[in-house]
Parts: structure tokens; C-alpha cells; sequence
């Protein structure tokens, strides 16, 4: 693409990719708040000489280790057999439980049609009345080994303005319970329940908590805007008057975890 007179530009981890680049920007130097920032630009070799994070894993000074013990796993299994969805050509497929095992091949080789199109579905019907129908398969054996199946994948934990990774993961009703033990939530009997944005009594009435106001669109999708009352915070006035070592929940749900923790 490059000979065709392309410029071509490629956000990549890969060592290998990098170092055959004309032009590599490292961006970093952490996550988050602590990135953002172009640390080299130039030459791959320019990257190799400097400092950087990326640079130190590049020259193996930095490095990842491999594990010296492996699991045994339960000594159980689970075996498909007979796989021939796509281009599957009838595949025995044979994981050993209790272990962290991973599939892996070119793209296009097969794996998301064995283990996302086939097994995965199998699993989900018959753990949760999943409906997907699993792609072409003769036999499954090991199912009373296993107890459930959760798929996970990138796609995000949803878009609603009602959930966030601390609601998600429950760590939120451990915040509310600390707001709700400080002396001045005592004092004036407020609950975790005050804390909460899905239900009233302390949250913004205005925008039941949401923080913004959703306006329907006819022909596109839906439009937020902050609430005019409560300025985006999702609580009213009285529930922000309790703080935690001087933040309140609104400013607890605006921290990244790092800074929460
Ligand atoms: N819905 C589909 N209908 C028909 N053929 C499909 C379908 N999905 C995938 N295939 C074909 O099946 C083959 C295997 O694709 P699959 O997606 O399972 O590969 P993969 O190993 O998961 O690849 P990647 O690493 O890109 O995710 C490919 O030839 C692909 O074109
Ligand atoms: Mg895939």
C-alpha cells in the first residue's frame, strides 16, 4: 500500500510492526490522566535510544514473565466433536478444565466460529435456554463438569446514563454506605438509599438522576443534554452538602478509580 504512494497509518502494538515502520510516534507515558503526551517521533532507532516505557520492553530491559508453574487444571474435560460450521472441517475439540486456555491462529483459521459460534452457544442453551443455535456439530460430552458459561467480550457495558463501572461492578454501595456513616448523614437520617441516583429522595427530580435530559430525535439517534437543575451532578442540593473528606458523591462518580482509590 505504501509502494502504491499511501501514506499508511497503523495504531499497533506489535514489536515487530513497529520496528518496520518509517515513522514511529510513541504516545504515553501511562493510562488516562497520566498519557496523553507524543514521547518520540521519528525513526524506530530514535525510540530504541530513548527513554520510555515502550522503548525499555523494546530493548528487553523491561519484560513480562513467563510463568514458571502451569495449573494442572481438575483433571476433567470438555470435549466437542465433529465441528463443520463455516470452514470448520469437522474439528475435535478437546479443553482441559479448571485451567486458562487459549485459542489462537490467523485471522480467518476458525475461532470465533468453534468457540463463539459453536461451543458458546451449545453451553448457553443448555445452561440458560439460551436460544442461538449453535453452527454444525456431531457430539458435546463434559457438561456436568461445568456449573455456567459467561461470555465476555469489548462491547461495553451498555451506553445508559444509569450505569457506570462502580453500579456495574457494586463497588457503589459501598460508597453510599460511606456517605451514609458520616456524622452529618447521621445527624439529619439520611440512608444509603440518599446516595442513590435510580430512586428518590436524594437524586435530581428534575432529571430523575440521570444528570442529563435525553431528547428524542425522530430520524436520529437520541441527544443528551446536562440537567439545567442540578448541573449534570444527578443529586440536589442537600445530598451534596455531604462530604467525604471534603468531595461529595457527585464528585466521588466524577473520579477515575485510580484517584477514588
Ligand atoms: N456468518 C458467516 N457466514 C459464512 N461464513 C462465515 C461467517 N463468519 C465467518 N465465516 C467464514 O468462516 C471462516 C472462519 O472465520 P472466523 O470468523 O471463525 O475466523 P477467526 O479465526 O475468528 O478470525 P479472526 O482472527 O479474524 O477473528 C472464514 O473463512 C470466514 O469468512
Ligand atoms: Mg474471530
Amino acid at each position: 500500500m505504501r509502494d502504491g504512494g499511501n501514506s499508511v497509518i497503523v495504531v499497533e502494538h506489535d514489536r515487530d510492526m513497529m520496528l518496520e515502520s518509517d515513522h514511529l510516534l510513541d504516545i504515553g507515558p501511562g493510562a488516562g490522566i497520566h498519557g496523553g503526551r507524543i514521547i518520540t517521533q521519528g525513526a524506530p532507532g530514535q525510540l530504541l535510544a530513548g527513554e520510555s516505557i515502550t522503548a525499555s520492553y523494546l530493548r528487553g530491559e523491561a519484560a513480562i514473565a513467563v510463568p514458571a508453574h502451569r495449573r494442572k487444571g481438575n483433571g476433567k474435560k470438555l470435549v466437542l466433536e465433529g465441528a463443520s460450521g463455516h470452514n470448520l472441517r469437522n474439528v475435535r475439540l478437546e479443553i482441559p478444565l479448571g485451567t486458562f486456555i487459549c485459542i489462537t491462529g490467523v485471522s480467518g483459521s476458525g475461532k470465533s466460529s468453534l468457540v463463539e459460534h459453536t461451543l458458546y452457544p451449545i453451553l448457553n442453551a443448555h445452561f440458560f435456554n439460551g436460544v442461538r443455535r449453535p453452527l454444525p456439530y456431531k457430539k458435546i460430552t463434559g457438561l456436568q463438569h461445568l456449573d455456567k458459561v459467561i461470555e465476555i467480550d469489548q462491547s461495553p457495558i451498555g451506553r445508559t446514563p444509569r450505569s457506570n463501572p462502580s453500579t456495574y461492578t457494586g463497588i457503589f454501595t459501598d460508597i453510599r454506605n460511606l456517605f451514609a456513616a458520616s456524622p452529618e448523614s447521621k445527624v439529619r437520617g439520611y440512608q444509603p438509599g440518599r446516595f442513590s441516583f435510580n430512586v428518590s429522595g436524594g437524586r435530581c427530580e428534575t432529571c430523575k438522576g440521570a444528570g442529563v435530559k435525553t431528547i428524542e430525535m425522530n430520524f436520529l439517534p437520541d441527544v443528551f443534554v446536562q440537567c439545567e437543575t442540578c448541573s449534570g451532578k444527578r443529586y440536589n442540593r442537600e445530598t451534596l452538602e455531604i462530604r467525604f473528606k471534603g468531595k461529595s458523591i457527585a464528585d466521588e462518580l466524577d473520579m477515575t478509580v485510580d484517584q477514588a482509590v
